[in-house]
C-alpha cells in the first residue's frame, strides 16, 4: 500500500517538480485534499518575499492533532504510534498505540485548560525524551496553545531569555532526565530559569528520575495528579474526546529557537496547515515510508528535525515512531544496533556526527547483530564525509540500503533537498536533488546567479551562496516577536529571494552539494550555534576583555569551537584553570553544548583599521594553517598574526 501522494518512480518525481513549480496552487491543493481539514482554502497561496508575507492554504481551518490521530483512530486504532525505548535498556519499552496516543494529548489537553491554559498561550516545554514530551506537544496543538520546546542541554539563562522572549507563561517539565550514565535535574534548571520572573503561572512536572524537586505551593504541579483530575473530568462528560481546537491553518503551530549570526537567538515560527503538508508529504516521499514500517529518527524532540520527523510528520502518516531516551554509545556503542534488531526498525535517521562518533569504535559493535530489517537509511544535520557514507553504507546499510541525505534547517520545516530512497539516486556527500515545490537558486556575492564553470577534473560545477526562488509549505512565517528581524536575515540580502545562509555546489545534472554556512553560524554535532552568542557568554567572564570565537574541522563533531581570549594578568601556570573557568561560564550562560574546544589566550586579535575582526586569518589559523595567511598588510597591527600563530593550541 501507498500514500497517494508518494512518489514512486523517478519519471514520476520529474513529473510531479514540473508540475510543482509550473502550478503550485493545483499541486499543493491537490496533495492537501488528502488531509482533514475543518474548512477548504480560499485560496492556496498567497506570498511577497518583500515582506515577507506567505499564506498557505489561506482561511482554512484544522487541528493539526485530529490528522496526526484521530483520522487513523478508526482503522488503526491499535496500532503502535510511538515506540519508546528508555535509556536503560533494561527498563520496560513503552508501546503507544494510536487509541493511547488520543487518549493521552485528549487528557493532557483538559489538563493545559484547567491549569488556565488558552488558545494562542505559550507553553515551554522543557523534558527528556520521554513519551509525555509528544503528548504535551500534541496536547497543545489540540487547544491551539503554542509551543516552545527547548533542548535538555540548555542552561537556565538560556530558558530564561526563551521564556521572556516568547512572554510564555506555563511551562512543562521533567523533574530530570537520563541520558546515558547521567541524571540531569531538569526541573532545578527551570527553577535558577525563573528565580525573578514574575510572568510564569504554572510549572506542570513529570516524574522521570526521581530526583528530589522543589515545588513551589501555588506554581508548581505534578503531572501525574493533575491528569488523573483531566481523566476524571473527560470522563463526567462521558467521554475520554477532548474535541479539538479548530485553527487557521495560518495560526502559529509552535516556535523554536535557533542561533543566527547575531548574539540572541531568533523564535522560528511555524503555523498550522503549511507545516503539517510540507512534513508528512515530504516524510511519507523522501523515507519512502510503508504503512507497518518501525521508522526510528534518532533526534532530540528540541531540534526541529524531532518536531517535523518524530512526531508531526510520521504520526500525520500513520507511521509507527520511535523515539530513544538515551545515547548512541550508552552503555556501549551498540545502542543502536540493539534497538534496531530488537525492533526490527526498517529506517533509520540519524546525524553523520552519531556515524562518525560509532565509527571510532570499529566494527565490534555490530558483529553479530542482525540489522536485516534495515530498508533505508538517512542523515541529517550537517554535511556527510563520504568516509562516514561509505561506512554507514557497508556496515550498517550492508549496501543494500538506500541512504538518504537530507538537507533542511530549523526554518525550512523539512526536508528540501534530498534524495528519494531508491527513487532518486543518492550520490555520496551530496544531497542531490530539490523536492518538488523547491527552487533553489546558486549566487553570488552581489546576487547574481552563479555561473557554471569546469573544474580541473573536467566537471562543470557551479558554486555559490543557496536561494530560494518561491514558497513552499514548511516555509518560516515570521520570527516570534519581531517580523523586521525575520525579513532582514532571510529576505533582505538578496532580492526576492529566501536565504539559507549555506553555501552550495551544483554539478551538470542538477544535484545539490551542501559545503557549509557562510555566515557567522557554526554547526557543532549538528548542532548550530552563532559565534556571537558563544563570544557574549564568553565575554561575561570576568576579566575577559575580548574574545574571538570561530569554527574548525572536528574529526567527529565535524566542527569544533576555538575560541581566542583577551583576559587580564592570566598567568601561564594559572591558564588551565582559567580555561576551565571559562568553560563553566559558557555552560552557564548558553549550556554545554556551546563549549569551546580550544581557547588559547591571545595579547591582541587581528583587526583592520576599522576595528573589524579578520576572522579569516583566525579561522586559518584554527584549521591549522599557520603561514601563508594571505594579506595581513589592511591589519592595524600585523605583527599580532604571527604570535596568534606560534602560540596555536
Ligand atoms: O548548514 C546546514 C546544516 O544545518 C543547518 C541547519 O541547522 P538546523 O536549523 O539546526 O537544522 C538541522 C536539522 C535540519 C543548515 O543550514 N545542514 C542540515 N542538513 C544538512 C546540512 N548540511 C549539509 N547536509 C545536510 N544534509
Amino acid at each position: 500500500m501507498s500514500y497517494p501522494y508518494q512518489i514512486q518512480s523517478i519519471d514520476q518525481y520529474h513529473e510531479a517538480y514540473q508540475k510543482s513549480v509550473e502550478d503550485p496552487e493545483a499541486f499543493w491543493g491537490a496533495i492537501a485534499a488528502h488531509f482533514q481539514w475543518r474548512k477548504k482554502w480560499s485560496k492556496v497561496l498567497d506570498w511577497n518575499f518583500k515582506e515577507p508575507k506567505i499564506e498557505w492554504f489561506k482561511d482554512a481551518r484544522l487541528n493539526i492533532t485530529e490528522n496526526c490521530i484521530d483520522r487513523h483512530l478508526e482503522k488503526m486504532g491499535e496500532q503502535p504510534a510511538i515506540i519508546w525505548e528508555p535509556n536503560n535498556p533494561d527498563e520496560r519499552v513503552r508501546t503507544v498505540t494510536y487509541n493511547r496516543l488520543h487518549k493521552r494529548v485528549c487528557q493532557v489537553a483538559q489538563m493545559l485548560v484547567n491549569n488556565g491554559v488558552k488558545k494562542g498561550d505559550r507553553v515551554c516545554i522543557y523534558m527528556g525524551m520521554v513519551p509525555e514530551l509528544a503528548y504535551a506537544v500534541l496536547g497543545c496543538a489540540r487547544i491551539g496553545a503554542i509551543h516552545s520546546v527547548i533542548f535538555g542541554g540548555f542552561s537556565a539563562k538560556s530558558i530564561a531569555d526563551r521564556l521572556a522572549d516568547a512572554n510564555a507563561e506555563y511551562i512543562i517539565t521533567c523533574d530530570g532526565a537520563f541520558r546515558g550514565g547521567k541524571d540531569i535535574p531538569l526541573k532545578s534548571v527551570i527553577d535558577d530559569a525563573l528565580v525573578g520572573n514574575t510572568t510564569v503561572k504554572k510549572v506542570i512536572v513529570y516524574t522521570r528520575t526521581r530526583t528530589p524537586v522543589s515545588m513551589i505551593k501555588g506554581r508548581d504541579v505534578w503531572w501525574e495528579d493533575e491528569m488523573l483530575h483531566a481523566e476524571d473530568i473527560l470522563e463526567k462528560n462521558g467521554s475520554i474526546n477532548f474535541p479539538a481546537t479548530a485553527m487557521d491553518a495560518e495560526d502559529p503551530l509552535f516556535i523554536l529557537y535557533t542561533s543566527g549570526s547575531t548574539g540572541k537567538p531568533k523564535g522560528v515560527v511555524h503555523t498550522c496547515g503549511g507545516y503539517m503538508v510540507w512534513t508528512t508529504y515530504t516524510f511519507v516521499n523522501v523515507f519512502q515510508y510503508t504503512p507497518g514500517d518501525i521508522y526510528f529518527c534518532t533526534a532530540d524532540i528540541g531540534w526541529i528535525t524531532g518536531h517535523s520527523y518524530i512526531v508531526y510528520g510520521p504520526l500525520a502518516a500513520g507511521a509507527t515512531s520511535m523515539m530513544f531516551e538515551g545515547i548512541p554509545t550508552w552503555p556501549d556503542a551498540g545502542r543502536f544496533w540493539d534497538i534496531t534488531e530488537k525492533h526490527k526498525v526498517n529506517i533509520l535517521y540519524t546525524a553523520p556526527t552519531a556515524i562518525r562518533s560509532l565509527m571510532g569504535f570499529g566494527l565490534d559493535p555490530i558483529r553479530g547483530k542482525d540489522l536485516s530489517s534495515l530498508k533505508v537509511l538517512g542523515t541529517v544535520g550537517e554535511p556527510i564525509n563520504e568516509e562516514a557514507w561509505h561506512w554507514y553504507n557497508e556496515n550498517i546499510g550492508q549496501k543494500k540500503c538506500p541512504i538518504v541525505d537530507t538537507w533542511w534547517q530549523t526554518e525550512t520545516g523539512g526536508c528540501l533537498i534530498t534524495n528519494l530512497a531508491g527513487i532518486t539516486p543518492a550520490k555520496a556527500s551530496w544531497a542531490t536533488l530539490p523536492l518538488p515545490g523547491v527552487q533553489p537558486v546558486l549566487v553570488d556575492e552581489e546576487g547574481n546567479e552563479a555561473k557554471p564553470a569546469p573544474t580541473a577534473d573536467g566537471a562543470v560545477i557551479t558554486s555559490g551562496n543557496l536561494c530560494m526562488k518561491a514558497p513552499w509549505p514548511g516555509i518560516l512565517r515570521t520570527t516570534w516577536g519581531d517580523h523586521d528581524r525575520c525579513r532582514q536575515t532571510y529576505f533582505s540580502t538578496y532580492k526576492d529571494l529566501y536565504f539559507t545562509g549555506d553555501g552550495a555546489l551544483r554539478d551538470e545534472n542538477g544535484n545539490y552539494r551542501i559545503t557549509g554556512r557562510v555566515d557567522d553560524v557554526l554547526n557543532v554535532s549538528g548542532h548550530r550555534i552563532g559565534t556571537a552568542e558563544v563570544e557574549n557568554a564568553i565575554n561575561m567572564h570576568a576579566g575577559v576583555i575580548e574574545s574571538a570565537v570561530v569554527g574548525y574541522p572536528h574529526d567527529i563533531k565535524g566542527q569544533g569551537i576555538y575560541a581566542y581570549i583577551i583576559a587580564e594578568g592570566v598567568k601561564p601556570e594559572d591558564e588551565e584553570r582559567q580555561r576551565q573557568n571559562i568553560l563553566q561560564t559558557v555552560t552557564r550562560i548558553i549550556g554545554p553544548i556551546a563549549k569551546p574546544d580550544k581557547i588559547q589566550f591571545v595579547n591582541g586579535l587581528p583587526k583592520t583599521r576599522s576595528g573589524k575582526i579578520m576572522r579569516r586569518i583566525l579561522r586559518k589559523i584554527a584549521e591549522g594553517q599557520t603561514d601563508n595567511l594571505g594579506d595581513t598588510s589592511t591589519l592595524l597591527d600585523p605583527a599580532v598574526v604571527e604570535t596568534i600563530a606560534k602560540g596555536k593550541v
